[in-house]
């Protein structure tokens, strides 16, 4: 396995082997940290933390994990840069590339982020684009791992948009980990014939089990983990109105969950939509009269929930994304 110097742009470029080993390598960082081990992997490194779109976790993840490493970063809003304006993202990247080792983006396209990394020389890392969020699935999986002790023969199951960065890669990352999967969605929001292709491709390799699913109830019979996302993504905001309709049976909520036959965990990328103490969810409830969304808050606060511990796992899990490819660590 060798990953230095190598980019982070999507989890389908990746083993099961290499995934595995950037989960294992999280729970790693989380031990060490947790001993207050130090682990300067990236000591004195300059790394870029590039945001199109807004965001809490990931931000924050990066930037405690580059710390922690031993690195200092600099964060470049897309107000602050000229990138696809004014200079192209070719100009950009050589730019960056010549002063930081590395950098994170996260944005609308997922050519742009796969460009930075083609012309910049460093590692670049995805922070989510409109197609992908693969470090969320390390994250992800690492927490389900952690929970089960094990991720070859559960079944995650996801109610929701399905057709978003984050269905998509759970489907393929699920594939290729030996992970069964049923993704939930109403047909308009299915996932692509694309996606769900490739991840047949995968799972033939894996054994994992693939399901597109329209009945929710169905769906979530013998689901060891639920997981649902935001009905409306960064940057589809007009959406709102048509996906509350089309979405609307899909909510994970007490009734949805008592269907679980056996014992399971709740897990969210987050931000979400559970309660009315967001500008959003005040919206929400004056026009439609929903109290959530894609989660009901009691299912949000019950003792199933681990979407806490799976936001701070995007720490952990991005230290050993960052490490493995820019901390020159011997992996045999
Ligand atoms: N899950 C996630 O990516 O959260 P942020 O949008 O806050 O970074
Ligand atoms: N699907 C969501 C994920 C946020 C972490 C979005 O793209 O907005």
């Amino acid at each position: 396995m060798n990953f230095q110097g190598k980019s982070f742009l999507k989890t389908k470029d990746f083993s099961k082997t290499e995934l595995n080993f950037l989960i294992d390598l999280g729970i790693h960082f989380k031990k060490l940290k947790k001993e207050r081990i130090p682990h300067p992997y990236l000591l004195n490194q300059r790394i870029a933390l590039i945001f199109e779109k807004t965001s809490t976790r990931t931000r924050a993840a990066f930037t405690v994990a580059a710390l922690d490493l031993g690195a200092s970063v600099e964060f470049l809003s897309s107000k602050d840069l000229q990138l696809g304006k004014k200079e192209s993202v070719e100009d950009t990247a050589r730019v960056l590339g010549s002063m930081f080792d590395g950098f994170e983006f996260r944005g609308f396209s997922q050519e742009v982020v796969e460009d930075l990394a083609k012309y910049s020389g460093v590692p670049v890392w995805n922070g989510l684009t409109d197609e992908w969020h693969p470090t969320q699935m390390i994250a992800d999986f690492m927490t389900i791992k952690e929970n089960f002790g094990k991720l070859e023969g559960l079944h995650l199951v996801y109610i929701g948009d399905g057709r978003n960065n984050v269905s998509h890669s759970l489907l393929v990352t699920a594939a290729i980990l030996g992970v069964d999967i049923s993704i939930s969605s109403p047909q308009d929001l299915q996932p692509s014939f694309k996606i769900v292709k490739l991840a047949e491709e995968k799972a033939k390799k894996s054994g994992a089990k693939i399901r597109v699913i329209e009945d929710p109830i169905e769906a979530v019979q013998t689901a060891d983990v639920i997981y649902t996302d935001v009905w409306t993504s960064m940057g589809e905001e007009k959406e709102t109105i048509k996906r509350i309709e089309l979405l609307r049976d899909y909510q994970v909520n007490k009734k949805l969950v008592e269907n679980i036959q056996g014992d399971y965990i709740f897990l969210h990328c987050l931000p979400s939509n559970h309660d009315l103490k967001t500008e959003l969810g005040k919206e929400f409830f004056k026009k439609f009269g929903l109290e959530a969304l894609e989660v009901t808050d009691d299912v949000f606060r019950s003792e199933q929930a681990r979407q806490f511990e799976q936001a701070e796992n995007r720490l952990h899990s991005i230290k050993a994304i960052m490490a493995a490819t820019n901390g020159n660590l011997f992996i045999p």
